[in-house]
């Protein structure tokens, strides 16, 4: 298929686990892919790879929550390729189980800056490219424990759960532009923040509490995202597609 043709994707933190997977099938699709990344070697690594494939990538490198690095990347990517149409906010940290009484300011701050305001800013940066194009696909990912809870970390849970807040309203605002902003919400998936957290041994776990007793591939991840980006849903608009799977507990 090569319906995203002639089309540009930004994903950030393209580097990682689930953006690469994302990365991947959007350019198996036909679009040029941007892989942002604040680690070079892993935005590096992930061209090579998409390349190898058969597809179209370039590396973007900055700190999603540096403005100016931000602003400096969007300017330098639209001059090269184009007006981004797809922008995935992928780009995270883990919390690392933290619980309130062991989550410092400085880490809280963090936490909502790479997460909230990274999206923020690389929205706020690449939207006027996107208007003046006749539209485009935002997609934010966000984490089912937003919905569900978890003990991942309130600073984590907190961001994502604001994350909501902006895809809604950017949703409303942007409508009128042609544009669509929606937000994926994984379950526990193995990638390298998760392994970071819970460790293999730890996913096993995980994978057990579930009842297809087994945790998602990053590729069915990207099926959510490559669901908001289909042609047929321009007006699926300000929705988050939760992807936790049903856990034992849950069933009568
Ligand atoms: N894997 C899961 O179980 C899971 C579940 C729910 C949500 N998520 C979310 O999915 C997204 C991708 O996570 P992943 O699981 O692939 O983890 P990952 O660690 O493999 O990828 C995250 C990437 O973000 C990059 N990054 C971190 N801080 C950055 C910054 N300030 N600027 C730019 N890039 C930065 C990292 O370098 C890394 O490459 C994250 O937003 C995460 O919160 C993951």
């Amino acid at each position: 298929m090569s319906d995203l043709k002639g089309q540009v994707a930004l994903i950030t933190g393209a580097g990682g686990t689930l953006g690469s997977s994302h990365a991947r099938a959007i350019a198996a699709r036909g679009a040029h892919v941007v892989i942002h990344d604040i680690i070079a070697d892993a935005a590096d690594a992930v061209v090579d790879d998409v390349v190898r494939l058969g597809g179209s990538a370039s590396p973007m490198v900055c700190d999603v929550t540096d403005r100016q690095a931000v602003k400096s990347c969007v300017d330098a990517v639209t001059a090269e390729h184009g007006a981004v149409f797809i922008l995935n906010n992928n780009a995270g940290i883990t919390g690392n189980n933290a619980l309130i009484k062991d989550i410092d300011e400085d880490f809280f701050d963090r936490m909502f800056d790479i997460h909230v305001k990274g999206a923020f800013l690389v929205t706020q940066e690449i939207v006027d490219g996107m208007k003046a194009a006749g539209g485009g696909r935002i997609v934010n990912t966000i984490s089912g424990c937003a919905h569900s809870g978890a003990v991942s970390g309130s600073h984590y849970n907190g961001a994502k759960g604001a994350i909501v807040g902006l895809t809604r309203a950017l949703a409303s605002e942007f409508t009128p532009f042609g544009i669509t902003v929606n937000a994926i919400a994984p379950g526990v998936t193995p990638s390298g923040m998760t392994r970071v957290r819970l460790g293999e041994e730890g996913l096993a776990a995980r994978a057990k509490q579930l009842v297809s007793d087994r945790l998602p591939t990053p590729e069915e991840i990207t099926t959510g995202v490559m669901f908001f980006l289909a042609e047929e849903a321009a007006i699926v608009t300000g929705r988050v597609l939760n992807m936790q799977q049903p856990r034992k507990a849950e069933v009568i």
